[in-house]
């Protein structure tokens, strides 16, 4: 495998991480994940405009038009000869002698490898079951940070309950994104999914969506719905980069409608699978 470190390409076992590495000592850093299909870096400007939108807002210096990323990922993509999988990325503040303040001078470092991502086909065609989990994650969830404890807490207790994922509300009238993922509920023909601010990601597969529903003519609001709406729900689906659209049957044993998954839910999927060919 060929790593990017920076901007060098290096073999696998070169990509090592300093002890003092911030991201490391304090998760102070952020990332992204990006598909490939077909070679090619899906939706990956988006990708890289929420990675500057992340970097800013913690105050890394890295700047990714001109470290010329974009190429870099091209180069990435065809020195490992990626043809349907992924790219992780991230980017730490850096290397510094531990102590909490942002260190001055500091070089970020970046890391870029590819994922093995397979499209989760049998998921999206059955549908996948659910845990409800109250959100007790922090109040910056637009950040696309490297702390991901309390997401990764959340997907071990969906998996130990053999859910495909939890999904957090804040309180009974304010359901908020999946552990990894975005939720989407149809109802009456509508999409609904939680508005664009501090408490969820704004999935690029989420926004892509949009897009798809203006292209079906399917009306869509970005407004918080409630636990009951979501269990009362038509359909329930959720969205990111790895589950595209995966359709949500269960909710904490509960089905949703008949417990199959709906005709907007497999449209959208559709049109999502028509988009490669
Ligand atoms: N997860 N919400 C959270 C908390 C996420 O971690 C993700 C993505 C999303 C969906 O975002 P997007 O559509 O841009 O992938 C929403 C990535 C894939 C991950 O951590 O693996």
């Amino acid at each position: 495998m060929i790593v990017l470190k920076n901007n060098d390409f290096i073999e696998r076992n070169e990509a090592t991480i300093d002890m003092e590495d911030r991201g490391h000592q304090f998760g102070d850093g952020v990332y992204e994940v990006v598909r490939v299909y077909d070679g090619e870096a899906f939706l990956l400007q988006d990708h890289l405009d929420r990675l500057q939108y992340s970097l800013n807002e913690v105050e890394i210096n890295y700047d990714v038009n001109q470290q010329g990323l974009s190429q870099l990922l091209q180069q990435l993509i065809e020195k490992n000869k990626i043809n349907d999988g992924g790219i992780y990325l991230q980017i730490t503040r850096g290397v510094a002698p531990r102590n909490h303040p942002y260190p001055e001078d500091t070089q970020p470092v970046l890391f870029a490898y590819p994922l093995q991502l397979s499209r989760p086909l049998k998921a999206q065609a059955q549908g996948i079951t659910t845990i409800l989990q109250k959100d007790f994650r922090w109040l910056r969830c637009d950040i696309k940070s490297l702390n991901l404890l309390g997401n990764v807490m959340t997907k071990q207790k969906a998996s130990n309950a053999n859910a495909g994922e939890a999904i957090f509300y804040r309180d009974e009238n304010h359901v908020t994104e999946g552990s990894s993922t975005n939720v989407f509920i149809v109802k009456d023909d509508k999409l609904y999914t939680h508005p664009a601010d501090n408490l969820i990601l704004n999935g690029i597969t989420r926004r892509y969506i949009f897009h798809l529903a203006n292209q079906l003519n399917i009306p869509y609001e970005e407004k918080v719905f409630s636990l009951t709406d979501l269990k009362e729900a038509d359909e329930v689906f959720i969205t990111s980069t790895s589950a595209e659209v995966t359709p949500v049957v269960e909710i904490e044993g509960q089905k949703i409608a008949n417990g199959q998954p709906g005709p907007i839910s497999k449209k959208l999927l559709d049109a999502f699978f028509e988009y490669k060919n």
